[in-house]
């Protein structure tokens, strides 16, 4: 019998097994805005509530809006209330939350607010037995981010002492294009070592993002099934039903390909298309992350033109009810060119991928709210079962992202009877079946991890920057031709416009309906 070979040290592996955080203090710019109550402080909340945070833990808060530290508790802990799953604050461990939190408020560009900011770190090591470890976190405006960096900097707070670490948590988006994606990792690095940043993916902390690694590298019997030989094409959706919710501003800057796909979406499908790493440390999977999106086929103003559909959503009804189109939401112009929506079809020239196409498609405004991976393989080589093998489509694997998370093989078996009828038939896997516990909130995985020094669930510099590159032509085709828009194109409700369904049936094959 064969051996498997054996790999010794889990750690050296880059497993995860649970470890204490060390002592340290998260200090978060824009401490008034949104994430921080909606995701952040509820998630360190629940950090040290699973025990997972010691207890020499401090937060900064850090924000112009005028506020004392009392208020700020206050205001966080009305946040864990609304915000986190429970609802429900537990009175120990809000206790000794609540003590290890201040509020500094201060102004991202004034300098003398950093010797502020530098005291009150000195101040909070010493009470809270700190230790000089210190998480910056960037919620803010993406142009406040060179500013914050080179502000700590000048004030000796970007280089760690001795014996302790800095880290920065960088939120997206990380640049609005390849410009200024390369201009901000510069001004970071002037400050910063890579190993110091951070770059925020909130769906790299998605449960099932993560499971895609366990999935394909633990198990036997898919990847060798998991190249050109067996699969047919990839089809990855990521649909929304929400609109814009309010930030049509931030939106009309942005669009669908910007927002999701030369991230979030990139981000999943590098983990589909990749190779198995040498170990599960962070470097050795970024690799491998970053050479497969180095083998994707570059877009030409032509490929654009032949395999990329933008599309923008018109008035419709979601979920029975009647809601606008995109050009009516504030801050929308009223004949705006902005995507709301993009289908693409992309290559892998590599061995193992090469010929077949990965269908993405993502928007707003859809019928449901799915992210899902859809893998198709290849036909039977031989139609045995004639005609009875109409019915059936080819087999597929779809790993669900969110929400109803899990995975479904779909065959064909015999339909019980007399006649050979043959139908498709799912064997499912449920997360909430089988393990019966809540998912983890991604905020919590991802915050934990800076916490300890991992960043293989974090973008890397040159991650980021492939995927502008790799949409700037889409960007510049669809910037140069905005006045040749048909937008609105598709209604609201639908499953996106004409054109994205036109671009996988020419290939003869259609968009699964999730
Ligand atoms: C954010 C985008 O990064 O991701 C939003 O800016 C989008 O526009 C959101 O709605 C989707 O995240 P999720 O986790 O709900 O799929």
């Amino acid at each position: 019998m064969q051996e498997a070979a054996v790999i010794e040290n889990p750690l050296r592996a880059g497993i995860r097994l649970e470890r204490t955080a060390e002592p340290c203090t998260v200090i978060i710019f824009g401490a008034s805005g949104d994430l921080t109550k909606r995701k952040l402080v509820p998630a360190l909340y629940r950090l040290m509530q699973e025990r997972l945070l010691p207890a020499e833990f401090a937060i900064i808060g850090l924000a112009r809006t005028e506020m004392n530290s009392d208020e700020f508790r206050k205001a966080m802990r009305e946040a864990i209330e609304e915000f986190s799953e429970t609802k429900r604050v537990d009175e120990d461990v809000w206790n000794s939350f609540a003590q290890g939190l201040y509020y500094l408020t201060a102004d991202i560009n004034n300098p003398s607010d950093y010797d502020k900011l530098s005291d009150l770190l000195n101040q909070v090591d010493r009470e809270r037995g700190t230790q000089g470890n210190h998480l910056f976190y960037l919620s803010v405006a993406p142009k406040f981010y060179g500013e914050a960096v080179k502000q700590l900097g000048e004030h000796n707070l970007a280089k760690p002492k001795e014996n302790t670490w800095v880290r920065v948590i960088v939120e997206k988006p990380f640049g609005t294009d390849l410009d200024s994606a390369r201009a901000l990792n510069n001004e970071l690095h002037q400050y910063l070592d890579e190993s110091q940043i951070y770059r925020i993916d909130h769906y790299l902390g998605k449960e099932t993002v993560q499971n895609l690694l366990v999935f394909r590298f633990a198990n036997g019997i898919f990847e060798p099934l998991w190249n050109r030989q067996y699969i047919d094409h990839v089809q990855l959706t990521n649909a929304e039903m929400v609109g814009v919710e309010g930030r049509g501003g931030y939106y009309e800057t942005a669009g669908v390909v910007r927002d999701m796909i030369q991230n979030h979406v990139f981000q999943v499908l590098s983990l589909v298309a990749m190779e198995p790493p040498v170990s599960l440390e962070s470097e050795p999977v970024r690799d491998e992350k970053i050479k497969a999106m180095c083998a994707a086929r570059e877009f030409t103003a032509e490929r654009v033109r032949a395999e990329c559909v933008r599309g923008q959503y018109g008035p419709g009804s979601i979920a029975g009810k009647p809601v606008p189109g995109y050009r009516q939401e504030t801050d929308v112009a009223p004949d705006s060119a902005t995507e709301t929506f993009a289908a693409l079809k992309m290559y892998f020239d590599n061995w193992r991928w090469a010929g077949v196409p990965f269908y993405l498609r993502s928007g707003k405004r859809l019928p449901k709210r799915v992210t899902e991976i859809a893998i198709q393989f290849k036909e039977a080589p031989l139609p045995l079962f004639g005609e009875a093998m109409q019915q059936m489509t080819p087999n597929q694997l779809i790993i669900r992202i969110q929400p109803d998370e899990g995975i479904t093989l779909r065959f064909a078996a015999k339909v019980p009877g007399q006649v050979t009828n043959i139908r498709d038939v799912n064997m499912d896997f449920r997360y909430g079946a089988s393990f019966g516990i809540q998912l983890a909130e991604a905020y919590e995985r991802l915050l934990l991890d800076c916490i300890l020094g991992d960043s293989t669930l974090y973008a890397r510099k040159d991650m980021t920057e492939r995927g502008w590159e790799l949409v700037m032509p889409i960007l510049n085709e669809w910037a140069a031709t905005k006045d040749k828009v048909d937008f609105p194109n598709y209604e609201a409700g639908t499953w996106g416009p004409k054109a994205s369904h036109d671009l996988i049936e020419r290939d003869g094959r259609r968009w699964r309906r999730p």
